[in-house]
């Protein structure tokens, strides 16, 4: 999908972050851009930055783990910018600790923004761009947690590997429907961001406990996000991911190779290593 001005971009999560520089860069190249998340005031933030920039902009206070609240936004972007061309189901949250340790209250949580916030995110909107027809792209948000499993931190891991499959059968049932759109999933290593702070956004309701282990694996993300890169560049990547109709779309070089030697530990019967997040 090379055509990209004039169109219009969904992205959520857009309030920080990777969303924030994804609604930038689809503006930048001329797209109406239909952004949402949880966090009223940060989206609001980047509207106003989008505005100032000449972009036409929708901004909706969306909670992605809500399907009725995604299918309202879809129902406005179809009402208001004639349907949406790239939808980037972005919004994420991370938590970590002991799987055997670690309330269920976590992995509901998570999984409700990082896998149902994208099976929402795709209801609401592929139907109506089979529909209109136009060409068109996916782009999920999955991780390099999608690819490679870290201790300590299943329940980001679980709802990423569940991402990546989701977003492989979409993928794979667009092409065998013939439909003009393609996906991406965007599995990024680290990039500097809020998602070590993911908690800001956590429903009071679904809080839990930290322990020894999940803050210990909330300060590696913070340091190693924080010399991550900037979302700026990521951003750039997706941009090129949708031009070019790139399916999987890595962040660091050093994926491929890892990628690589992890079938080769698999295909061994081992458990694969981890590779460094960077
Ligand atoms: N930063 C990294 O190193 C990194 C690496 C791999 C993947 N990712 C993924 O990138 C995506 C974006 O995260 P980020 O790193 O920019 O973090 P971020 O915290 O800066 O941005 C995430 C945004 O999602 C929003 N959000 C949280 N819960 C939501 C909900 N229920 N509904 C709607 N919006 C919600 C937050 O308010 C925030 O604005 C996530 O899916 C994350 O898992 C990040």
């Amino acid at each position: 999908m090379d055509q990209l001005n004039g169109k219009c971009a969904v992205v959520t999560g857009a309030g920080s972050g990777i969303g924030q520089a994804l609604a930038h860069a689809f503006a930048a190249v001329g797209m109406r851009v239909a952004i949402a998340d949880v966090q009223a005031d940060a989206l609001h933030d980047t509207e106003a930055q989008l505005r100032s920039t000449g972009a036409t902009v929708i901004a909706v206070t969306v909670d992605v783990s809500n399907a009725n609240a995604v299918h309202e936004f879809a129902a406005r972007v179809e009402r208001e910018f004639d349907g949406a061309d790239v939808v980037c189901n972005n919004a994420g949250v991370f938590a970590g600790g002991l799987t055997w340790d670690r309330p269920v209250a976590d992995f509901e949580w998570v999984m409700g923004v990082n896998f149902y916030g994208i099976l929402h995110g795709i209801q609401a909107f592929v139907p109506g761009m089979i529909e209109r027809g136009r060409p068109g792209h996916i782009v999920n948000t999955i991780s390099a947690a999608g690819l490679f499993a870290s201790a300590y931190s299943a329940p980001y891991t679980a709802s990423k590997f569940a991402a990546l499959g989701l977003t492989e059968c979409l993928a794979g049932e667009l092409a065998s429907a013939g439909a003009p759109i393609g996906v991406t999933a965007l599995c990024p290593g680290a990039v500097k961001t809020g998602i070590a702070s993911s908690d800001r956004n956590r429903p009071a309701a679904t809080a839990t406990e930290m322990s020894p282990e999940s803050e210990f694996v909330d300060r590696m993300l913070d340091e190693n996000t924080d010399r991550g890169m900037p979302p700026a560049q990521a951003a750039a990547m997706v941009v090129d991911a949708v031009r070019s109709n790139r399916y999987l779309q890595l962040t660091g070089d050093g994926y491929a190779t890892a990628l690589r030697v992890r079938v080769d530990e698999l295909l061994a019967g081992d458990l694969p290593s981890l590779p460094p997040f960077d």
